[in-house]
């Protein structure tokens, strides 16, 4: 099995699905701060913009609806080809609901996204 050091790459390119906020974004500027050309998606264009500013020679954007599995495939592969290629896909977006009750319809959601 090869061992690949995230932040001491050999190669270095990454996608991130849900990098406009919380831990995709954090994880974003971490990679872009380690020499990797990011691939950051959201449905949050100007998020997206923000972040791109911060490091612009390093991220590239695709704005999608996740739930559209047909557009999503589409922009991902238009990304890929920007990109030059792809060695790391992380998945950060989702939802997540506090459930104290343990409500079914309410886990339903995070399971149906
Ligand atoms: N933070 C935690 O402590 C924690 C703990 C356990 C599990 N998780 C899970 O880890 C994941 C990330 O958590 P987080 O705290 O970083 O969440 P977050 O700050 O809400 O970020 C979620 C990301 O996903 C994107 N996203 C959400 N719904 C989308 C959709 N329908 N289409 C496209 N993009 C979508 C959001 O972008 P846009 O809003 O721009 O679309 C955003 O960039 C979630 O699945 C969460 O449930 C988080």
């Amino acid at each position: 099995m090869e061992f690949i050091n995230i932040l001491n790459p050999k190669k270095k390119r990454v996608i991130i699905i849900g990098a406009s906020s919380g831990i995709g974004k954090g994880l974003a500027k971490l990679l872009a701060e380690n020499d990797y050309k990011v691939g950051i998606t959201g449905r949050k264009a100007k998020l997206l913009e923000e972040l791109k500013k911060t490091n612009s020679n390093s991220f590239l954007i695709k704005t999608f609806e996740a739930t559209d599995t047909k557009t999503s495939i589409e922009k991902l592969e238009e990304l890929v080809v920007e990109l030059g290629g792809l060695d790391l896909l992380i998945l950060s977006s989702g939802t997540g609901y506090l459930n104290e009750t343990l409500d079914f319809e309410i886990e339903k959601k995070t399971i149906d996204f």
